[in-house]
């Protein structure tokens, strides 16, 4: 599978081609035109007229070996009005041609897009990642793996909109949200903390702008974090926390932005039992830190000119005589002491020590990004990530990459009303609230550890995997996060 770009001159329709689809946008598709010899370009836009091909949003004809060419199929396809060109339109129209994009199993793709697609930098990100994202694969498991289809696609684009190479920093966010999906598909005795550090250490191998560094399981029990430290207590995988540093600012000391991945290997709820059915989709626990890896990578890739810090929070949640019980009371890094009611809402555990303990860094802004309530699926779906903020501007500009990339993310209130749901009798509070709405009093727990900085978390638990059969790990909300990370850098490419 390779990728290029190439100006539409260069398309060579003088040889065979398999498969040729072109992207239109509505009653608009003249540049194309130009391409043909009359006799093909006659029977082309007699099946236009006959098929009532407008460019549609979503619409497709297929044309076999237009008389008098080289080429097998055309696959023209509809992005719709330019003027409701956006992320969502683009995603949707994709997901609604790959189908036949795939059927057609072409091994060599030529692809025209149109000039009001590629002029938007963001739109011509979401279109190529999607086509690209959609071709994802995972068979890490199967002893006589299926094949993989992997077309190479060269898209083409009007000659005044080649020049810069804008396809490769694309590839590298598609990288980082490959890595971030198969890390998150791997099996849960196939993917333990020590996972996520071998794979810091590779990131640190391969970028010199990343150095990687570990605290085990003992480093977490002496310096304190006694709320991250029970959780793993009842495993026999050793709880690492790993700690990703990319520098990619001019000032080594400028204040870095902070992503924390929640890295819970396997869920089983501990002490506080889940029930059998779906337990094993427990193994996506850990697509926060997974997105975190994933962000990580392309960030180092692109180059992007800030400092930013992946943590990537390992541990596995369960059952055992040494097990953490309901009723411990915990004493966290920041000092407070938690009451355990549920050791199934150890995200937050986990969370909050690490969250604590990325204080030291001074961080410009703290993002947290964790599977982390069953609640914010019943809130939102798969729709969008759910957003809590105790800072509104950092809040708003996550939103924006969110609608920038259509990969949402959707506010939820952190109102003084809602934090007495975790008061405790005993100390300074519960791990878990009653009957109340769970994902924003997740969101309270952590606001508690999060005061001497501008924080957001996200909740990921319907949006970072799909239930059923297949390859389900989505990598979301990588592409907003790097998308947020660009435009704060101004770097739009
Ligand atoms: N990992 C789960 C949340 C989850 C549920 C993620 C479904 C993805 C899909 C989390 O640790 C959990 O168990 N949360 C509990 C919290 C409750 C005990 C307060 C929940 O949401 O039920
Ligand atoms: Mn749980
Ligand atoms: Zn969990």
């Amino acid at each position: 599978m390779a990728f290029h770009l190439a100006p539409l001159n260069d398309l060579p329709i003088t040889q065979e081609i398999e498969l040729l689809a072109i992207t239109c946008t509505l009653n608009h598709f003249d540049a194309v035109d130009r391409l043909f010899p009359t006799p093909t370009l006659d029977i082309l836009q007699l099946c236009i007229t006959d098929a009532a091909f407008t460019g549609k949003h979503k619409q497709t004809l297929s044309v076999r070996r237009p008389a008098g060419s080289h080429i097998k199929h055309v696959l023209y396809n509809g992005l719709g009005e330019t003027n409701a060109l956006n992320a969502y339109s683009c995603k949707q129209q994709i997901n609604a041609l790959m189908p036949d994009i795939k059927a057609a199993r072409a091994t060599h793709i030529h692809w025209i897009l149109p000039d009001e697609l590629v002029e938007n930098v963001c739109l011509r990100q979401i279109f190529v990642q999607q086509v690209m994202s959609e071709l994802y694969h995972f068979n890490r498991y199967q002893s006589d793996p299926s094949p993989a289809y992997a077309p190479d696609i060269t898209f083409y684009v009007a000659s005044d909109l080649y020049g810069i190479d804008w396809l490769k920093p694309l590839e590298h966010i598609l990288a980082g949200l490959n890595l971030s999906r198969d890390l998150s598909n791997r099996a849960p005795n196939d993917c333990t903390p020590e996972t996520f550090w071998e794979n810091a250490k590779q990131l640190a191998a391969q970028y010199p702008s990343i150095r990687a560094e570990a605290l085990f399981e003992d480093d977490i029990k002496t310096l304190g974090m006694g709320a991250y430290y029970a959780v793993g207590q009842g495993s026999t995988a050793q709880s690492v926390m790993s700690l990703v540093h990319y520098r990619g600012a001019a000032k080594a000391d400028a204040p870095p932005i902070v992503l924390v991945g929640k890295g819970v290997t396997f869920d089983t709820g501990g002490i506080s039992l889940k029930g059998a059915d779906g337990m094993e989709n427990m193994r996506y626990d850990m697509c926060g830190a997974a997105v975190v890896l994933g962000v990580m990578q392309a960030l180092a890739a692109l180059k992007l000119p800030i400092n930013v810090i992946g943590v990537a929070a390992g541990v596995e949640n369960m059952p055992d005589g040494k097990a953490y019980r309901p009723g411990d009371i915990l004493t966290s890094l920041s000092g407070q002491t938690i009451e355990v009611m549920s050791t199934d809402a150890e995200g937050r555990l986990v969370l909050c020590d690490a969250l604590t303990y990325m204080g030291r860094y001074n961080p410009k802004y703290v993002i947290d990004i964790a599977t982390l309530t069953g609640a914010a699926i019943t809130s939102l779906g798969s729709v969008a990530s759910l957003l809590v903020a105790n800072d509104q501007a950092l809040a708003n500009q996550l939103i924006t990459a969110g609608t920038q990339t259509d990969d949402k993310v959707w506010q939820m209130p952190l109102w003084p009303e809602y934090h007495s749901a975790i008061d405790s009798p005993f100390a300074d509070m519960q791990n878990s609230g009653q009957n109340s709405p769970g994902a924003i009093t997740a969101g309270c727990f952590l606001a508690k550890f999060t005061r001497e900085y501008r924080w957001a978390h996200l909740d990921i638990a319907g949006s970072a995997f799909t239930y059923g059969k297949g390859n389900s790990a989505t990598g979301r909300p990588v592409q907003m996060l790097i998308r947020f990370l660009q435009n704060l850098t101004n770097t739009s490419k």
